[in-house]
């Protein structure tokens, strides 16, 4: 029997689900939350008290201020954007404290943003629509073997050895015209950040060790997802993927924790669906009713702006994400965005040449080609708001939550029916 604290809250869509205020929610009870995958490119948007605010490698934790927050290995740290987060969310009325960043995380070097960009360039037609942070190359980096950690930076001569040699041996294999910043520059304003970070309290330290032993204590831990299942490295729609491990697997290896110590897996699901950048998207509604969902779900990218395609909610993309992931409960959110529609869809299959698709393709050139088989529920004209509880809720919101539950054969824990903290009803704990 495990008897592990620990929960794992993951997007089970293409990201965007709206996993911020869910985390910011289970966070209020947390008292570690890890971060364990991407980099800067996640966008995590809470509002507390009319305040907004954005997080891309914060974890959410740091809105409670007795909160550790920890920064684990499968996280690639871009410092000086690190730095300028924090220097935000202090303006914000912040104080970061009791942050932790592990030696081991790759660092994302001022090259890996223009090798970004180069590509994207070069990919034409089929560019990825990346977020231009760096997050590909330099994960590529990381796993052909060629990159600096931020444990590097601690000793300064090992740094500039390393700098030194890495980026000689770039710049002989790269054959672009771009400038690329010269060692001393990038040498410098890491070293910088750095000392930054560390005049500010942070700690950078072996966070593998640090998270077994809070969980050998029992300490309650919630491990914050960033981007959703959609777009893992492995299982998502590649190539228009991350490049990094968002399912809930990637824990064990973003943490540097055994499987066992994993007690729950919360899926989050948006009411309806949104993908940004490009790639197949059997769902996507591609009349003025998107532009309607997108205005009201304020669906444009936390980190780049760029307007959200969005779609129905899809059932075959959903049970292949509860199958990779584990869900033991489910938050569905933003359900107050789809109020004023008479009719709701879902999407129950794929149909690919004729045949019914149960299962999710892997293929992208057949998912590519699938066409959507929609069920039809009625919808509801209630804004949803402003609802104190349950049994406020339309007949209608009740049988759209029921059939997802049955169809993913998992329990609802939360809902969420507005943007704002207190716009959530709970309806099972999810660390139960
Ligand atoms: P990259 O992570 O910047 O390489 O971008 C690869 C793909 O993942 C692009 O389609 C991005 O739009 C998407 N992506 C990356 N981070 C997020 C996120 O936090 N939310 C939603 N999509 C994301």
């Amino acid at each position: 029997m495990n008897n592990k604290n620990t929960l794992v809250v993951i997007g089970a869509q293409w990201g965007d689900e709206g996993k911020g205020k869910i985390i910011d929610l289970i966070s209020q009870n947390a008292e570690v939350v890890v971060r364990f995958n991407g980099g800067n490119n996640a966008g995590h948007t809470v509002i507390v008290d009319n305040k907004i605010y954005k997080f891309r490698l914060l974890p959410s934790g740091v809105i409670s201020p007795n909160t550790t927050n920890i920064i684990a290995t499968g996280v690639i740290v871009n410092i000086t954007a690190l730095l300028e987060e924090i220097e935000e969310a202090e303006k914000n009325g912040l104080f970061i404290k009791n942050l932790y960043i592990s030696d081991r995380s790759p660092l994302v070097l001022p090259y890996h943003i223009i090798l970004d960009k180069f590509y994207e360039e070069k990919r034409g037609a089929n560019k990825i629509g990346t977020t231009s942070r760096g997050i590909g190359p330099a994960y590529t980096d990381h796993f052909s073997r060629d990159t600096l950690h931020i444990g590097d930076l601690l000793d300064k001569e090992i740094f500039r050895e390393k700098l030194t040699y890495i980026y000689n041996f770039k710049r002989a294999i790269l054959s672009i015209n771009y400038e690329l910043p010269s060692i001393e520059e990038i040498y410098n304003s890491q070293l910088n950040a750095l000392e930054k970070l560390l005049e500010k309290g942070i700690i950078i330290t072996d966070t593998s060790k640090l998270i077994n032993d809070f969980i050998n204590r029992g300490k309650k831990i919630l491990f914050e997802g960033a981007q959703g299942t959609l777009l893992d490295i492995n299982y998502g729609t590649y190539p228009y993927v991350t490049s990094s491990f968002t399912i809930s697997g990637g824990v064990c290896v973003g943490a540097g924790i055994p499987p066992q110590s994993i007690s729950k897996v919360l899926g989050v699901v948006k009411a309806y669906t949104s993908r940004v950048g490009e790639g197949p998207f059997p769902s996507e509604i591609r009349n003025e009713l998107a532009d309607f969902i997108r205005e009201k779900g304020q669906e444009y990218g936390t980190v780049t702006r760029r307007p959200r395609r969005v779609g129905w909610l899809d059932f075959v993309a959903l049970r292949y994400a509860k199958r990779i992931n584990g869900f033991t409960g489910l938050a569905i959110t933003k359900l107050d965005v789809l109020s004023g529609l008479e009719k709701i869809k879902i999407v129950v299959g794929y149909k690919y040449q004729g045949k019914i698709l149960d299962e999710f393709p892997s293929s992208l050139h057949i998912l590519d080609k699938c066409e959507p088989i929609l069920e039809e529920l009625p919808g509801w004209k209630e804004p949803l708001r402003n609802i104190k509880g349950l049994h406020e809720l339309p007949n209608t919101v009740f049988r759209y939550l029921e059939r997802i539950e049955k169809e993913l054969e998992t329990k609802i824990d939360i809902i969420g029916i507005g943007p704002e903290r207190k716009d959530i009803i709970i309806l099972r704990d999810p660390w139960l």
